[in-house]
This record gives C-alpha cells, structure tokens and sequence, in this order.
C-alpha cells in the first residue's frame, strides 16, 4: 500500500503564541519529524528544535538541524544583521530535510515576519509549499489576527488546513472565525498545567490519527 507522506508548516498569528508546543503534539499524534528552519534567541536559550525532540519524544532520525540558527532574540532579518548575515528563502529551502514520513515544520514568529530586507516567513511559506495549520490564541483579539493570517495565506494560494485555538476554549470566537474564514478550527488546545511529554501526549490525541491528516 502507498504511504502518503504528510507535511504541514505550522504559522501563528503571533511569537509565542504556543506554535511549539502545538507541533509537540502534532508530531505526537501523527508520528511526525520536526523541522525549524530559522531558530532566533539561541542567546537566551531558546531552542524548539530541543524542546519538540523532548516533548514529543522524537527518535534522533526525526529531528533536523535548523537552517540558521541565531543569537539574538529577534525577527531573522534583523537576528541576521546583527551577526553581520542575511540568509534568503532560497538558501534556507536548500537544507529542507526529506524525512522517510510525515513532517512538521515550525515558522518563525507569524507571516509577516521578515526574513531579510526582501522576504518573509509568508514567501518561505509559499516557496516550501505544505498546507498550513495557523496556531492562535483562543481569547479575545484572536478572530482579526487569525482571519487577517489566513487571508495572507490564501492570498499566496496556501492550502490553509486549519486553525488551532490555543487556551482556555472559546466557542463564539471558534465559531466567528470558522463562519467568516470558512475555515476549520481543527480543535481547542487547552493551557496544560504543566508542559510535559505526558501532558503532550494527553493533547495530542485531540489530533486524531496519522491517517486524518491529509498534507503533501
Ligand atoms: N497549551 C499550552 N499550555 C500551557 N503552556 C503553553 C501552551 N502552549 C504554549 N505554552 C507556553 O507558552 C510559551 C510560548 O509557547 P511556544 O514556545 O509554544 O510559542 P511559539 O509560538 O512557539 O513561540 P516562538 O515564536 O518563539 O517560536 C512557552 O512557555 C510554552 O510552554
Ligand atoms: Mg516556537
């Protein structure tokens, strides 16, 4: 039988919006590598290639290096010119990984992020390809970021897989943005108490099996 092999690039509306732990799990649930091709705030410890390899209990054969790696604790245009670089999306598409399964690849920060004084995480969306799951906050503010990402999304002509509400479960706000999105809320991520391979595990089974997931 032919195996598909799924890959989704996971956005958020916004840093820190919860778009690692979300990719914890959704390597948990569908068995998935994990990818993040640019990684600022090495300074400051800031490592989710670490972080997703920990919490989603990933073999060394699914985790992949990051195209560039950078100290500062900023967008990677601005991350770059401080270390006197700039990286293109090309440059960065050239270390893409080729995992024997499906994959899960983690953008920096939200779309617009630029990426160098031309490009943004949106273009190295497009070039790369891969449906995108958009991680957002579940409370108030979350129906314009999430609409104004997707419409971003689409207007590259990114397949848009779904969103993921992250935070105590808001159901008008799911309701607002899958009605004037007309796209799925894939499910309602709760704040874990504590985040933990365990707790991980717990969410990911909100993702249904490998076979529901329907990427490139
Ligand atoms: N569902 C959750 N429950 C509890 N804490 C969470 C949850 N999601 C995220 N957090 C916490 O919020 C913080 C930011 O989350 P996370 O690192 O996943 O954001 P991010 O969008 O990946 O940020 P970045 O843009 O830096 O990559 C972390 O401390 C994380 O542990
Ligand atoms: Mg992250």
């Amino acid at each position: 039988m032919r195996r598909a092999v799924t890959t989704f690039f996971v956005t958020g509306t916004d840093t820190g919006v919860g778009k690692t732990v979300l990719s914890a799990a959704l390597c948990r649930a569908w068995g998935a590598a994990y990818w993040k091709p640019l990684q600022t705030g090495a300074q400051d410890g800031d490592d989710d290639t670490r972080e997703v390899a920990r919490l989603a209990g990933l073999r060394p054969d699914q985790v992949f290096a990051p195209a560039r790696v950078y100290a500062g604790p900023f967008a990677p245009e601005w991350a770059a010119t401080l270390e006197g670089t700039r990286v293109s999306v090309a440059e960065v598409l050239a270390c893409r990984p080729a995992p024997a399964g499906p994959l899960i690849v983690e953008g920096a920060g939200g779309v617009l992020v630029p990426v160098n004084e031309q490009e943004t995480m949106l273009d190295l969306m497009a070039a790369h390809g891969a449906p995108v799951i958009v991680a957002a906050r579940s409370a108030l503010g979350t129906i314009n970021h999430t609409l104004l990402t997707v419409g971003a999304l689409r207007d590259r002509g990114l397949q848009v897989h779904g969103v993921v509400l992250i935070g105590p479960p808001a159901p008008h706000n799911r309701a607002a943005i899958e009605r004037h999105g007309a796209v799925p809320v894939l499910a309602d991520l709760p704040l874990l108490g504590e985040v933990t391979p365990e707790t991980v595990a717990q969410a990911a089974a909100l993702f249904g099996p490998p076979e529901l997931a329907h990427g490139h």
